[in-house]
């Protein structure tokens, strides 16, 4: 099976837990990750936003709060259950317009090139069969100087810290996970093992400037396990 539909099967699975999922087994520090995130592009109320691999919508719903209210987030994502419920969401938002849901590959955006001035994804990347082309496609639609944000999982490098975290992310998180989710097909084991294989913090910063991103900063969070990279469009 490809890991293009691997993927999607698994978001497919769990997209109604998802969000729950996520807050209890980050101890809710998931929020102040993608507000973090969102703060962090310098975004301003006028900006056009991308968010690819936007899931329920989380991180277009914390750059949506950053933007005034006539501008929308617009979020991609390839899984029609996890947007599904970023629907819902929007539904019940006080500014609906906000946020715009597509049906969309992170792969083959449709979008002109220059368009976004900030484009962002959270917890996607990793997830993309192929992520040095998802960066390079996000950046082909952000402008000259537009900004690309990446949040996403990595490994803690405090020894004490990590072997306590690694306990946890690689074996409570998924027993906790499939548990609660009823998840058959180890959804939550394929996190660990996907985090492991992700590019380190340098490595990453690397790979965007290939990609043709400048001045690339990463700043770690809750020690180190997750990171946030900033990069400009050349
Ligand atoms: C872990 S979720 C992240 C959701 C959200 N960004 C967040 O911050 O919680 C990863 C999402 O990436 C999507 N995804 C993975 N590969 C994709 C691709 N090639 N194109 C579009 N979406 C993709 C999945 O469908 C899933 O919804």
């Amino acid at each position: 099976m490809s890991k293009e539909i691997y993927v999607r099967n698994i978001f497919s699975a769990i997209a109604r837990q998802y969000d729950f999922l996520n807050s209890l087994l980050s101890l809710r520090f998931d929020r102040s990750w993608r507000k973090f995130a969102a703060r962090v592009s310098e975004v301003t109320p006028k900006q056009r936003v991308l968010d690819v691999c936007t899931g329920t919508g989380e991180l277009a719903l914390a750059y949506a709060s950053e933007l005034d209210n006539r501008t929308s987030v617009i979020g991609t994502d390839f899984c029609f259950e996890m947007l599904a419920v970023a629907k819902q969401k929007v539904e019940k938002q006080k500014r609906p317009h906000a946020f715009l849901p597509i049906e969309a590959d992170t792969l083959k955006l449709p979008f002109s090139d220059d368009t976004f001035d900030v484009v962002s994804v959270g917890f996607g990347i990793r997830n993309v069969s192929d992520i040095e082309r998802g960066i390079r496609e996000m950046t082909r639609v952000a402008v000259k100087g537009g900004r690309v944000v990446i949040l996403e999982f990595n490994q803690p490098t405090a020894p004490m810290f990590r072997s306590l975290y690694l306990f946890y992310f690689k074996k409570v998180l998924p027993f906790i996970g499939n548990l609660i989710s009823k998840n058959q097909d180890d959804a939550y084991g394929y996190l660990p093992r996907s985090v492991m294989q992700f590019p380190d913090c340098i490595r990453l910063k690397n790979i965007m400037g290939a990609c043709g991103l400048q001045d690339v900063k990463f700043y770690r969070k809750t020690f180190g396990i997750v990171a946030i990279h900033v990069g400009k469009k050349k």
